[in-house]
């Protein structure tokens, strides 16, 4: 791994049910730091999967995943928690606490660079306390910071979320679809303020996403996966043909013609 290179995914396989399913098939990539990286694929194709190699949450069935120089899969307990400590995850379900309110959500992101528990707001120093509501600003909720975060919109909560991740001040954020279950103004807004963010604290991202016009939008680097395998890993320039990034969606019908699907709503036969 040279010193830039941040990821290193090699040949990765992942089966389940007993090798009956392959979501990960010898995928292989490298992510140099500061890259902004996007994955898309059908529902199904494996981008969860594969985000969840990056932080230890799944044990490759081959291959290897090493990320800041570390191979995941030979860390545990200690070692593994360091790691996590240095990658941010951003989830399409937000996964932030509704009844606490947006500043406690936001500190509990730093809990990782503290030692021991905290229990409300005022148990943080003053210094965390302004930290998080530089990072509420940031996402532009500063006059948020102390209502319930259930109050929020599903936009405002994932902003919340990303917030808290900034917090951990990680190294690499890993978004699943963060804006899944948004609308599309919505969507552009926030990832808008993940990208940026990230960008303006030199993190490296890797996002997995459905829509590529939002994909195209930010990443310089597009990743895709069909059923499993690697079909595309390009820059994102102006050179870019979208027919190349298209056809990571395209499925073979039953009498092997070609689909093209696109967002799993438009389907063109060729
Ligand atoms: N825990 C699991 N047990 C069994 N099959 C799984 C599990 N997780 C994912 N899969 C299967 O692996 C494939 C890839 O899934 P996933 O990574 O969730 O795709 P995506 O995130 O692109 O929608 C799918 O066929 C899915 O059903
Ligand atoms: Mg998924």
């Amino acid at each position: 791994m040279n010193e830039r290179t941040v990821v290193e995914v090699t040949d990765l396989t992942k089966t389940f049910d007993n090798g009956r399913v392959t979501a990960l098939n010898k995928v292989s990539f490298a992510v140099p730091e500061g890259d902004l990286t996007v994955v898309i694929g059908l529902s199904g194709s494996g981008k969860s999967t594969l985000l969840r190699h990056l932080n230890g949450m799944h044990e490759p069935s081959g291959g290897s995943v090493r990320v800041l120089d570390l191979d995941v899969a030979s860390l545990k307990g200690k070692g593994l928690r360091e790691l996590r400590r240095e990658i941010g995850f951003v989830f399409q379900s937000f996964n932030i606490v509704g009844r606490v309110t947006c500043l406690e959500n936001v500190l509990s992101g730093a809990l990782g660079r503290l030692r021991g528990p905290r229990y409300g707001v005022l148990s943080y120093s003053k210094a965390l306390r302004r930290e998080a509501l530089e990072q509420l600003d940031r996402v532009g909720l500063a006059d948020r910071a102390f209502q319930r975060t259930d109050t929020l919109s599903g936009g405002q909560q994932q902003r919340v979320a990303i917030a808290r991740t900034l917090m951990q001040k990680p190294r690499i954020v890993l978004a699943d679809e963060p804006v899944a279950s948004l609308d599309p103004e919505i969507s552009g807004q926030v990832m808008d303020v993940l990208f940026r963010s990230c960008v303006e604290d030199r993190i490296t991202v890797i996002c997995s996403l459905h829509q590529v016009d939002l994909a195209l939008g930010w990443a310089n680097r597009l990743i895709g996966l069909r059923d499993g395998e690697l079909v595309l890993d390009t820059r994102v320039d102006s050179e870019l043909d979208q027919q190349v990034v298209m056809d990571v969606y395209q499925r073979l019908d039953p009498t092997g013609q070609k689909i093209h699907e696109y967002r799993d709503s438009t389907a063109v036969t060729s």
